[in-house]
């Protein structure tokens, strides 16, 4: 598989078998994830990985979706404000940049081992804040459900190139 079709192959998936993910293919997935770009190297993150029932109880409670019930493993992607770069110049902080990297590492590397994930921003940060003892330095941008898809990829709904794409005049 190359690369274009790892990136036809990824999709949201929003519906998941109750199979067991091999270990195998997470610790590869988790590998992906590893080898991540970030500004200056810093790394600027912790990953969350909750495979038991009890903790993905907890987790289903900061994001109420029927489809995110069919969940039974998920990564919630936190970024270290403490080790993020910010640039100079103008202040800006670089961690959410490197947060969706790795992030998409993770789902990338588990579609090519026919797993499934979707993105999930949408969800009730101060109910995870109730659920775990999360501390200052981390802020939950992302988590991550990862399984078996029991759904099917639909059709992806791009800007055309010629929209994507920019020309700028010249000063
Ligand atoms: C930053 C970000 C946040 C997202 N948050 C959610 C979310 O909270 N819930 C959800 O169902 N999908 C979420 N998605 C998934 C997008 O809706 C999805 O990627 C987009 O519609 C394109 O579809 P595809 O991933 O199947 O190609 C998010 C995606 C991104 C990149």
């Amino acid at each position: 598989m190359n690369f274009i079709e790892l990136c036809q192959k990824r999709y949201s998936v929003r519906s998941y078998h109750p199979l067991a993910i091999e270990q195998e293919k997470l610790d590869y997935v988790l590998q992906c994830a590893r080898l991540a770009p970030s500004a200056v190297n810093f790394q600027p993150w912790k990953l969350q990985l909750i495979t038991n029932k009890k903790d993905m109880e907890r987790i289903k409670q900061c994001y109420k979706r029927t489809w995110f019930e069919s969940v039974s493993t998920c990564i919630i992607i936190y970024k270290n404000k403490e080790q993020e770069w910010v640039r100079k110049q103008d202040q800006k902080a670089h961690g959410d940049i490197d947060v969706a990297i790795i992030t998409e590492h993770i789902c990338l590397a588990a579609a090519e081992q026919e797993l499934g994930t979707c993105w999930v921003c949408n969800f009730d940060r101060a109910e995870l804040f109730n659920q775990f003892e999360i501390p200052e330095y981390l802020e939950p941008v992302v988590i991550i459900p990862i399984g078996y898809p029991a759904d099917e990829p639909k059709d992806k709904q791009r800007k055309l190139m010629d929209e994507l794409m920019i020309k700028l005049a010249k000063k």
